[in-house]
């Protein structure tokens, strides 16, 4: 079976044509960041615009680097939620209008389901994980127990990990998005120079980064920025231990309690270098093993649409004209 990956649902146009529910024949993503760059986040007016304009090239160019004619295709998978309204509207009407002429059966796809199933297109691992999907624009832990059989454990009180990074990178004048830039350069810095505090909740699986966010402005405020300059590299690497280890927390907490032995990440933040090292590190210690996707299957892509896709197809599923963007869809 040969699908059509379209994914929408925020700032990345992207495409991939998948076969056989695991070999991706073909993954192109086009990138918004500089359109957005100049205003520190993402403009949800602007994103759909690119997207209209991206969206047709992408597709041709994904099927041209498959080497498959659109006849070919067996199914199409878009993601339709959650995300931003406007981007997702983008993506959908085109595979459904798609479909409507062809005839070629498509399906809706939750992007966080594609998020927490991303694993399979590089390695199988065996049921139940742990998924810690950490993004722009979620925080989430699951317990997955099978295709489409999702444990919500906990999520984000407020920032997601992802936003914390980017929010962060703006204040200290590093440009959008912030997350590569600070994993860079956190590398050349002490993460234990500055004691950036670590949330403590209630909620045992839940995360929070709004106070870390804070204390670090707090932080770059109360010195004069030809102070701080110096030590660019020892904020970074002390703010990013923070909220790796806001991460870990719940995640091994879950382990125990759970007995859980495999974790899989997901997400643009499962692509940090130090999450990697650190949760792979502690996950050994507790008797767990760490599953990360590579780079370019952790951020937003076509391919782990197509992947969900391809199985919601193969079992019969079929979306309609009815299927609407659902920017607040859960999992
Ligand atoms: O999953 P994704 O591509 O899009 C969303 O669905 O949000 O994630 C993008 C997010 C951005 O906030 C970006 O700063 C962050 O992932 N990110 C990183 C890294 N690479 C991307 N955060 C930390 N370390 C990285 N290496
Ligand atoms: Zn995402």
């Amino acid at each position: 079976m040969i699908v059509l990956g379209v994914e929408t649902s925020c700032d990345d146009t992207a495409a991939a044509v998948l076969e056989d529910g695991r070999s991706v024949r073909a993954n192109l993503v086009s990138s918004q960041d500089a359109v957005h760059a100049p205003f520190g986040g993402i403009v949800p007016e602007m994103a759909s615009r690119q997207h209209i304009q991206a969206i047709q090239p992408m597709v041709d160019r994904a099927l041209e680097r498959a080497g498959v004619a659109a006849g070919e295709l067996d199914g199409l998978a878009v993601t339709h939620g959650p995300g931003l309204t406007g981007s997702l509207l983008v993506g959908l009407s085109f595979v459904k209008g798609w479909s409507f002429r062809t005839g070629i059966p498509y399906v809706g796809v939750n992007h966080l389901e594609a998020h927490v199933l991303s694993i399979f297109l590089e390695k199988e691992v065996s049921f139940p994980y742990l998924a810690l999907v950490a993004s722009g624009g979620h925080t989430l832990l699951y317990v997955a127990r099978g295709f489409g059989a999702y444990e919500h454990l906990g999520g984000t009180l407020d920032d997601a990990a992802g936003e914390a990074y980017d929010k962060v990178a703006k204040m200290m004048g590093l440009g959008f998005p912030g997350g590569r830039v600070i994993d860079d350069l956190a590398k050349q810095g002490n993460p234990r120079a500055v004691a950036f505090p670590r949330a403590r909740l209630r909620t045992p699986y839940d995360f929070s980064f709004s106070g870390l966010k804070t204390s670090v402005w707090h932080y770059l405020t109360r010195k004069r920025p030809d102070r701080w300059r110096d030590e660019m590299a020892d904020i970074a690497a002390s703010f990013q231990e923070a909220v790796v280890d806001m991460l870990i927390a719940p995640t091994l907490r879950a382990v125990e309690e759970f007995g859980i032995r495999n974790i899989v990440l997901g997400g643009g933040v499962a692509a940090n270098s130090r999450l990697r090292a650190k949760l792979a590190e502690k996950a050994g210690e507790a008797g767990a093993e760490l599953h990360c996707p590579s780079l370019r299957f952790c951020t937003d892509n076509g391919a782990m649409v197509a992947l969900v896709g391809s199985h919601l197809l193969e079992q019969g599923d079929r979306s309609g004209p009815r299927l609407n963007a659902d920017p607040a869809l859960i999992l």
